[in-house]
């Protein structure tokens, strides 16, 4: 299974993809955890990227465009993936398809999670992310069992830099700007599959699923 999830900020790009990966047994390509982890490293890339990013801003596309194109060369890419935040805008699309093409791959289909902007801010707002694993929660709409613990692993909730508010105003923004003229990109290519990102996260995991199902 080769996927793209699109949508805005908070969608629940990343919680479905948690799922997905586990029932197909593919991974999951998160351009913004791959940049995350090279800020917290302080790797070159990570000290140019962390200033867009606290800005609410995208990163420049060669930069995630080689992340990417690097990472679905590795084997265990070969039987699927699940693309979480890329492409986001119509050059790095047009980058994926001819890295795909040049490795003989082929997307399945191009899931848009919707959500209204009210919602988006008050899942960002609560968001808590596991320090140690990377699992995600929501302090109302997804607690852990013991407040500020991973039921995962044990670890220590920690709240995203940008997800401030003015900074997640400011993604927003920037996604109905660069990012959604991808919908329209996905749809003439036959690939886009429209999924109501407004129910609950079980409901929209079986939705999705029952997208992929009907392909
Ligand atoms: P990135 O990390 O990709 O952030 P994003 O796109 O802003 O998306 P989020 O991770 O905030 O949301 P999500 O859809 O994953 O939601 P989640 O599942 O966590 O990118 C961060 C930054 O990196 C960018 O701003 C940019 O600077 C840079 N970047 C990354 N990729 C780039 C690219 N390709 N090009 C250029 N720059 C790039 O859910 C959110 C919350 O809601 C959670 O708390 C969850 O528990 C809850 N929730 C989920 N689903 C539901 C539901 N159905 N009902 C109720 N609550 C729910
Ligand atoms: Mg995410
Ligand atoms: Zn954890």
């Amino acid at each position: 299974m080769k996927l793209i999830l699109l949508g805005p900020p908070g969608a629940g790009k990343g919680t479905q993809a948690q799922m997905l990966m586990e029932k197909f047994s593919i991974p999951q390509i998160s351009t913004g955890d791959i940049l995350r982890s090279a800020v917290k490293n302080a790797t070159p890339m990570g000290v140019k990227a962390r200033e867009y990013m606290d800005a609410g801003a995208l990163v420049p596309d060669d930069v995630v465009v080689g992340i990417v194109r690097e990472r679905l060369q590795q084997a265990d890419c070969a039987n699927g993936f699940i693309l979480d935040g890329f492409p986001r805008t119509v050059p790095q699309a047009d980058a994926l398809k001819d890295t795909l093409s040049e490795l003989s791959l082929e997307l399945d289909a191009v899931i848009s999670l919707e959500v209204d902007t009210e919602a988006l801010v008050a899942r960002l707002t609560g968001r808590r992310t596991c320090s140690t694993c990377g699992k995600g929660y929501h302090v109302d709409f997804d607690p852990p069992s013991k407040e500020g613990v991973c039921d995962a692993c044990g670890g220590n909730l920690v709240q995203r830099d940008d997800d401030r508010e003015e900074t997640i105003r400011k993604r927003l923004e920037v996604y109905r700007e660069q990012t959604a003229p991808l919908v329209d990109y996905y749809l003439r290519g036959g690939l886009l599959a429209e999924v109501d990102g407004m129910a609950g996260i079980d409901e929209v995991g079986r939705q999705i699923l029952s997208v992929l199902g009907a392909r």
